[in-house]
């Protein structure tokens, strides 16, 4: 089943996005060399329970962080830990917060000091892809619309879509219904309505599409262990064009792009 939210909804959509993407504007600027990704976890913990929110992942299903951590060849759903980051690492970080009973989720993959050109290329088409199915989420298309655009932007690039993970819809709920793949046909799936709240979510790799989760039946890598990006947004659905309501304005701020 998938909601339609109230313009009261919206309105509480609105300040859960905001607050999870000024959480990570914070994340922003501890990510360096030498942070453990532990460090991160708890400047995310703090900065939303300070600020009114709850975060939807500590204690999710078992969920050990508030921040999914996603280093080099993780693609999702890593835990934070002792690790260290270090130079030329990329670090995903996927964070969901509850205030006022509306949740809002983003994720960001940082690159750690400085990156190979082919670590940075990967960030950027990704990053582009997520602009490219935002840009599908138009009022009377489809879900597959939106999967199209990513998985064809990526693919023209050389890069592979992992098959086993979703968007999907946000509200009371940090899943909802839709699903939104990052692959599939055009014209195919739910019908995209004024009011509907999406997350897209590219998980791309730079080798092949496989992945492998750990024991612990979390954490998911590339089965090549090479590199994996994701970028997230909470996307509205309007009569005109989709509004964007998480926003990377605050971690471009801190890293001072
Ligand atoms: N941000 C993740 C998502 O987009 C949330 C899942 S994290 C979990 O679906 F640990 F809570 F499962
Ligand atoms: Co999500």
């Amino acid at each position: 089943m998938i909601y339609i939210k109230t313009a009261e909804e919206i309105e509480k959509m609105r300040v859960a996005a905001d607050l999870v993407s000024r959480t990570l504007g914070e994340v922003a600027k501890w990510v360096r060399p030498g942070e453990t990704t532990l460090k991160l976890d708890t400047i995310a913990r703090e900065f939303i329970l300070d600020n009114g929110g709850r975060p939807s992942c500590l204690g999710y299903q078992g969920f050990p962080g508030t921040l999914c951590i996603e280093v080099n060849d993780t693609v999702v759903h890593g835990f934070p830990s002792n690790y260290t980051l270090r130079e030329g690492d990329i670090v995903g970080t996927d964070c969901v917060v509850d205030i006022n009973g509306y949740h809002g989720d983003m994720c960001y993959t940082f690159a750690v000091g400085e990156i190979s050109e082919e670590a940075a290329l990967l960030l950027k088409i990704t990053e582009e892809s997520l602009y490219k199915g935002i840009e599908a989420a138009k009022a009377g298309k489809r879900i597959g619309d939106i999967s199209n655009a990513v998985q064809t932007y990526c693919e023209r690039a050389g890069y592979s879509v992992v098959r086993e993970m979703c968007g999907h819809g946000i509200g009371r709920s940090m899943h909802e219904d839709p699903e939104v793949p990052n692959y599939g046909r055009r014209g195919i799936g739910p019908v995209l309505k004024p009011g509907m709240c999406i997350c897209i979510e590219p998980m791309i790799n730079m080798g092949s599409k496989n992945i492998v989760i750990t024991s612990d039946g979390w954490q998911c890598k590339t089965r090549d262990h090479k590199l994996s990006a994701h970028f997230e947004h909470t996307v509205l659905i309007t009569e005109n064009d989709p509004e964007i309501l998480t926003t990377f304005r605050y971690i471009e701020e801190s890293l001072g792009k």
